[in-house]
């Protein structure tokens, strides 16, 4: 007989991620998005304001984000014309001489807008954010090629996808090349605390790379904030820069939403801009048929050789409620349970 299968319910993790790109929205752009499990409306107001609540009006349930409009700082419901400001609250309903019931109110999320994302803030607890995206000089630079933009939807859980990244020994089978893995370098912020305890890590990879213009040591830096945000860059081929950031958001438990904006410094533009384009894409695609066909496993058997993948489940246990714990949630027919 087989052995049962493990099917294993992980909760979304908190966070920045983005749930649009700002130049999706100009102003009085009302979208309709499902990120966190949850139904969600997008807008930015007459003022610039990138604005984001919980989609269903307490009246009656209509979805904002189907037909809802932007009236100055709010918008407005599409079925009976309550209007919301930005801090989720009903301001007006337009046939009622008396102020808005204070129950007539949507969840507001945090919003934090930076290189070309519209990221919130979620928090399982509706904590408030406990740090701050960076804004990096790249995507704002003149000598940097204006940002290219590449998208993918994944049925795996967030945790799933981001783990590939401290996966090296998958490089060879997966996508047959050699990832040297990283060198120690998993340090903070202000590269004096570990990077195991602080919502940011480092990690830099050396190689060597043969191209038609010669052999380059190249130096590929990964920096990665919570599980929303990861930047790429490549080093070393003479002054040129290479950069990709990676804005990737829980869906629900088993789908994941990647957007990738790639920039290239001017002078790589024709040489290498569209190759780091394409060979992204491509190694994706490899891991693509693993993606779709795994489970999540929360307690996996590791090996000693396994210590980037070590150190990527310690740190992310500081994403998930309950203090680290991460709660499996009951699937039909089992009970919950704590794994570690
Ligand atoms: S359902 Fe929104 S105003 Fe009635
Ligand atoms: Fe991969």
């Amino acid at each position: 007989m087989s052995a049962p299968q493990e099917h294993t319910q992980v909760p979304i993790p908190n966070g920045w991620f983005a749930v649009a790109m700002s130049n999706e929205l100009v102003k009085g752009t009302v979208l309709r998005a499902h990120y966190f499990d949850r139904e969600l409306v997008v807008f930015r107001t007459r003022n610039g304001d990138v604005r984001v609540l919980d989609a269903y009006c307490p009246h009656l349930g209509a979805h904002l984000g189907e037909g809802g409009r932007v009236l100055g700082e709010t918008i407005r419901c599409p079925f009976h014309g309550w209007q919301y400001g930005g801090d989720g609250a009903c301001v007006k309903i337009p046939y009622s001489k008396k102020d808005p019931p204070k129950k007539a109110r949507v969840k507001s999320w945090p919003v934090s807008e930076r290189n070309g994302f519209v990221f919130v803030w979620h928090d399982s607890e509706d904590g408030e954010p406990t740090w701050e995206l960076p804004q990096l000089d790249e995507f704002s630079s003149a000598g940097w090629t204006e940002p290219r933009y590449h998208e993918l939807k994944v049925p795996v859980h967030i945790q799933d996808m981001a783990e590939n990244n401290c996966d090296p020994i998958h490089f060879h089978f997966v996508h047959g090349n050699f990832n040297p893995g990283n060198s120690e370098v998993f340090d903070g912020e202000n590269g004096d605390e570990r990077g195991d305890s602080s919502h940011y890590f480092r990690a830099v990879s050396t190689s060597t790379q043969e191209t038609p213009l010669g052999s380059f040591d190249t130096e590929l830096e990964r920096r990665t904030w919570g599980l929303g945000l990861v930047a790429v860059g490549v080093k070393g081929i003479g002054e040129a820069g290479l950069l990709m950031l990676a804005a990737t958001t829980p869906v629900d438990h088993n789908n994941t939403h990647s957007r990738w904006l790639f920039t290239v410094t001017e002078d790589m533009a024709d040489l290498a801009g569209e190759d780091f384009i394409a060979s992204f894409s491509a190694g994706v695609q490899q891991d693509m048929r693993i993606w779709q066909n795994k489970i999540h496993r929360p307690a996996p058997v590791l090996c000693e050789a396994d210590t980037e993948l070590a150190f990527f489940r310690k740190w992310v246990r500081q994403f998930y409620p309950s203090k680290g714990r991460v709660t499996a949630l009951p699937t039909k027919g089992q009970a919950s349970r704590e794994v570690s």
